[in-house]
């Protein structure tokens, strides 16, 4: 099973057969993960580094569960009680931590391009565990392997993506993903929301602005989190005014009157972009997308550190 990148910077380097090796290969952790017996003893010859300049829930415990599960020795970086509060660089950090024999770096920053730079600098197999604004790749194949689970296909699936596209890396990993794998998008936000030349990039998109009509369209909405701490100017009048016109709420899906899932990448801002009383419904795939977490991390940290043993599904 050969992939095209060396490394997983971002899903627009990767194929469509990369995404469908990724996909099928965690379908076979996603059974190992379902036994007593989860523990796999292919990957015990890689050493990884979790290098977290950002905070993380989900995909950092995610990616350092999917590396005990394969059995790789880990190391997780955080800065906080690092030597990068006394100023070192965040490549003299990684070169160090390299030269001790470390094969893999899963690296989160809030700096945009991070993973592509350490991809030029190192030798290491770099994963990108999301970059500013750039690309959050494993959120994105999680979402399209949860997808793919509950509607058996991504082919023709009609996805919105709701919410504060502006300062998603999660949006543009989702836009890529899905529309190489033929599903439809929309995108749906208030103008002040949208980056500016977002057709031009994506030009298979959708773009509405009206939720209710949004919601009558798709069989899934994603929806993203308001990113409070990326804005540093208002760009709607209030969290309250934004609930009311583009939250997710109980009387709107009574209205369109037709069952669609929804979906979430967390962490959640109850009562801002969806009640909770939907977000905990029937209706929300939310805490399955965290599961497929797990196997996608582990399907990419096997793919991408060109393991040759099979996976034994037995
Ligand atoms: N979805 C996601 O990336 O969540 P964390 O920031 O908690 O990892």
């Amino acid at each position: 099973m050969q992939l095209t990148q060396k490394n997983l910077l971002g899903i627009k380097d990767l194929s469509i057969n990369d995404i469908q090796t990724i996909l099928q290969t965690s379908t076979h952790f996603k059974e190992i993960l379902q036994r007593v017996s989860k523990q796999l003893p292919s990957l015990r010859d890689l050493t990884v580094v979790n290098l977290f300049y950002e905070n993380s829930t989900r995909t950092r415990i995610s990616f350092e569960l999917a590396e005990k599960r394969l059995g790789a020795s880990i190391i997780n970086f955080t800065t906080s009680g690092s030597s990068s509060a006394k100023g070192e660089t965040l490549l003299d950090t990684v070169k160090n931590i390299l030269r001790m024999k470390v094969d893999m770096v899963v690296v989160r920053h809030s700096a945009s391009g991070v993973p592509h730079f350490l991809a030029k600098q190192t030798n290491a197999i770099i994963i990108n565990a999301g970059d500013g604004t750039n690309e959050h790749p494993t959120q994105a194949l999680q979402d399209a392997y949860s997808i793919q689970e509950k509607f058996g296909k991504i082919e023709g699936v009609k996805v919105a993506i709701i919410g504060d596209i502006l300062h998603s890396r999660v949006a543009p990993s989702n836009i890529y993903l899905l529309t190489k794998m033929g599903a439809e998008v929309m995108i749906c936000a208030p103008p002040t929301l949208l980056p500016k030349y977002l057709k031009e990039a994506f030009p298979l998109i959708h773009i509405e602005y009206d939720l209710e009509k949004t919601l009558r369209w798709c069989d899934v909405a994603n929806v993203l989190r308001i990113q409070l701490e990326r804005q540093n100017q208002p760009l709607f009048s209030s969290l309250r005014e934004y609930n009311l016109s583009y939250g997710i709420k109980k009387n709107i899906l009574h209205r369109i009157d037709k069952e669609i899932v929804i979906m979430h990448p967390g962490p959640i801002n109850r009562g801002v972009e969806i009640d909770s009383d939907i977000a905990d419904s029937e209706q929300s795939i939310i805490l399955d997308q965290v599961e497929n977490g797990v196997a996608i991390r582990m399907g990419v940290i096997y793919l991408f550190s060109g393991s040759p043993i099979a996976v034994n599904t037995k």
